[in-house]
């Protein structure tokens, strides 16, 4: 029996897995085509469960009213991250070559290390959990915890549950592999130069420590 506050999901429309694809294109460079699939299904599921349509619909923000983007939405963080990830692979690689990461892992990975922002964004979510955070907590379950949920609900390997859950603060209690350690550093790098160069809201500045000053800039439209 689904309870009154647990949402259902709805069918998984062609158009979402379309949609998808379109907001990040960066899926095609996942080689394993397994990998690349669930990845989608992934992605698909999550927003099927929620009240967004697609990615690019979600905030660009790290957390609700924490670390906001003044222009931008979701996709622009996730594939920020990507990059930055395996930017980071290629300057080892690059030099170091006896190095042995797997790429695959760390841009899957980054692709769906917020996986769970659909559930901890849905604004039908936050009022119930505003309206009442003594019944069901307030988020009942954070982006990182419900996305590792929907990685191994989908069939993800572990190592993809593992990046959701441990590149967020929940990771400091495990230990964490080296394609997570990667992402987890590039996911906190993307957040930490977005505000020093300005592009964060001033008041959504908050756990970026004591150090940056925030450079004031005119943030151009779309
Ligand atoms: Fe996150
Ligand atoms: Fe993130």
């Amino acid at each position: 029996m689904i309870r009154e506050h647990q949402s259902k999901s709805r069918p998984v429309a062609d158009e979402i897995r379309r949609s998808i694809i379109e907001d990040l294109p960066d899926i095609a460079d996942i080689k394993d085509e397994d990998l690349q699939g669930k990845v989608v299904d992934a992605w698909a599921y999550s927003l099927s469960s929620s009240s967004f349509h697609r990615i690019s619909d979600i905030p660009g923000e790290g957390n609700p009213n924490i670390l906001v983007l003044r222009r931008g939405n979701q996709t622009d963080h996730l594939r920020g991250v990507a990059h930055l990830a395996l930017k980071i692979v290629d300057v080892f690689e690059g030099t170091y070559p006896e190095v042995n990461i797997d790429r695959d892992i760390v841009l899957a990975g980054a692709l769906c290390h917020d996986i769970g922002k659909p559930y901890e964004f849905d604004p039908a979510n936050r009022e119930r959990w505003s309206k009442d955070p003594s019944r069901f907590g307030q988020p009942a379950l954070r982006h990182s915890v419900y996305g590792a949920h929907i990685c191994l609900t989908v069939g993800l390997p572990e190592e993809i549950a593992h990046i959701a859950l441990g590149h967020s603060l929940e990771g400091q209690h495990i230990g964490l592999s080296t394609e997570c350690y990667i992402v987890r550093h590039a996911d906190h790098t993307w957040w930490h130069v977005a505000g020093a160069v300005g592009l964060l809201e001033p008041h959504s500045l908050v756990d970026v420590g004591t150090m940056m000053r925030a450079r004031s800039i005119d943030v151009a439209q779309r």
